[in-house]
């Protein structure tokens, strides 16, 4: 974790300058000095992506600054400040520096305390690593950050509550990514059960967990037919924040998929398709993450989030296809393809959220299909809704955040697809437009209460290291939610 104490511009062993395309010039004129020069040298020129580093001797200490690039002033935004804080946070790393100042860059474009915000979450997330189960990983030097601007004494109350607000978001962030990079013999249904209790006790909500008996008192004949293949016992975890308790009727619903592991079950994946499933629960981990920085900041709004957590897996006793199954709506369903399990957790969560917790409006959130993956690759989250409103409230809240997300159609032909000839439903509409199908199977339990539908199974997990994170569970889409609800909190 980063620590905030007051280093100076002087005193810290590393300065990281933020400069804009059009305006190459800080006030110090020995910086200018090398910052010419770059230019020069055509070394350094302040686009967006751009670093240079050089050296200068301030109170008989050699200090190391590095620059980097936000690009046009016209052009910048949050984004832009975020990747170059997370480039800077590992290139110093990288040189085992760790005393470092960010000094806020100048720009009439964005407020103070929203740079500070942006800067304060992309430092956690650049120094994030999941490196627990390497004996030989050498241990992390903590780092100390100072964000600020060269010759401010004092931060005023708004700056320490951005900086606040801004590693809260991250540590909501982390939350998730450790939950969907830890491996499967560690987090299945009782230890993320055990994980939602303990971000409970630590940030303010409250967790109630079900076993399998409550599961089946409760009709939850399509989770159980998922979950009964496996030994380990499901759980139904409900997590409840009600920051808004004059309008406790008023009360946003949340749903994350939560397989721990993803076998396929007899409609079994190839090798190649296994290995990374444990990031199934990416849902899970998103909804645990965003309820955590939800209770933590005290935003004013009540929300309720449901996780139906269990293993898809083979046995004696496991769904097989062609069974047709119950679920707690009483809607029957026609098993196709056993691998198509998250809908079937989905659907009993989204019944019992909405029958039991009372909820007003759904989110889900679920690694449901590869689909996604291949129409919108591993950076942009697919959305299916039945609401316009809803749907702009998130997009709304996404462009702040940087997390993409991209509306899928719904029109009636899909619906052909799930048609079952034996039950009400079938849970697999085939190869084509698997992302939409997969959605309308659960809008088929919504009773026409707002619902957003997330497809997580690009963006919860990367195959690729970046400014702002490693390979693994990327934490997306916590910031969004979070984002969401407080544009709600009164
Ligand atoms: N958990 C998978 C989806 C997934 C795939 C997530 C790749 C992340 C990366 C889901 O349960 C699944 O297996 N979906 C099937 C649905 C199909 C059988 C209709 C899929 O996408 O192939
Ligand atoms: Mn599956
Ligand atoms: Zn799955």
């Amino acid at each position: 974790m980063i620590s905030y104490k007051s280093l100076t511009c002087s005193t810290a062993d590393a300065l990281v300058i933020y400069l804009l395309e059009n305006n190459l010039k800080v006030s110090n004129e020995d910086l200018n000095k090398n910052i010419s020069f770059a230019e020069d040298k055509g070394l350094f020129k302040g686009k967006s992506g751009e670093s240079y580093s050089f050296t200068r001797t301030v109170n008989d200490t050699i200090q190391t600054v590095l620059l980097v690039g936000l690009g046009k002033e016209e052009d910048i935004n949050l984004d832009k400040v975020r990747e170059a804080t997370g480039k800077a946070i590992k290139k110093l790393k990288e040189l085992g520096i760790t005393n470092i100042f960010l000094r806020v860059p100048h720009t009439e474009a964005i407020k103070l305390e929203e740079l500070i915000k942006a800067m304060a979450t992309s430092a956690e997330l650049a120094n994030y690593t999941f490196n627990k189960y390497k004996t030989d990983a050498k241990e992390e030097k903590e780092l100390n950050v100072s964000i600020s601007r060269c010759g401010v004494k004092e931060a005023t109350k708004e700056i320490e509550d951005a900086i606040n607000e801004g590693v809260e978001v991250a540590k909501g962030i982390i939350i998730a990514r450790n939950l969907v990079n830890e491996p499967s013999n560690v987090i299945y249904p009782e230890t993320l059960a055990e994980a939602a209790v303990n971000a409970g006790k630590e940030s303010g909500f409250e967790v109630e967990v079900h076993g399998v008996e409550k599961i089946k008192a409760l009709k939850m004949e399509a989770f159980y037919n998922v979950a009964k293949g496996s030994v380990k016992e499901p759980k139904l975890i409900v997590m409840r924040y009600f920051g808004d308790e004059d309008n406790k009727e008023n009360v946003l619903g949340l749903v994350g998929k939560g397989l721990t592991y993803d076998s396929g079950g007899y409609s079994i994946k190839p090798t190649t398709g296994m290995v990374d499933m444990k990031s199934d629960m990416g849902g899970a981990a998103s909804v645990i993450g965003a309820l955590s920085v939800i209770a933590k900041r005290g935003l004013k709004l009540n929300v309720i989030a449901v996780i139906a957590a269990c293993e898809n897996l083979i046995s004696g006793d496991a769904y097989k296809p062609g069974e047709v199954i119950g679920s707690m709506a009483g809607k029957t369903i026609e098993v196709v393809n056993t691998d198509a399990e998250g809908r079937l957790t989905l659907v009993d969560a989204v019944h019992y959220i909405i029958t039991e917790e009372k909820v007003n409006e759904v989110i889900d959130l679920a690694t449901l299909t590869g689909a996604a993956l291949v129409a919108l690759g591993e950076t942009t989250t697919a959305v299916v809704t039945n609401n316009e409103g809803f749907f702009n409230e998130l997009k709304s809240a996404s462009e702040y955040t940087g997390d993409n997300m991209w509306q899928l159609p719904t029109f009636d032909d899909y619906k052909e697809l799930i048609k079952s000839d034996i039950a009400d439903l079938k849970n697999s509409g085939g190869r084509f437009a698997g992302t939409i199908t997969a959605g309308l199977f659960i809008e088929a339990f919504v009773q026409d209460k707002p619902w957003l539908h997330l497809d997580i199974a690009g963006t919860a997990w990367t195959s690729k290291n970046s400014n702002l994170g490693v390979k693994g569970g990327t934490g997306a889409p916590v910031h969004t939610l979070y984002e969401l609800a407080k544009r709600r909190s009164k």
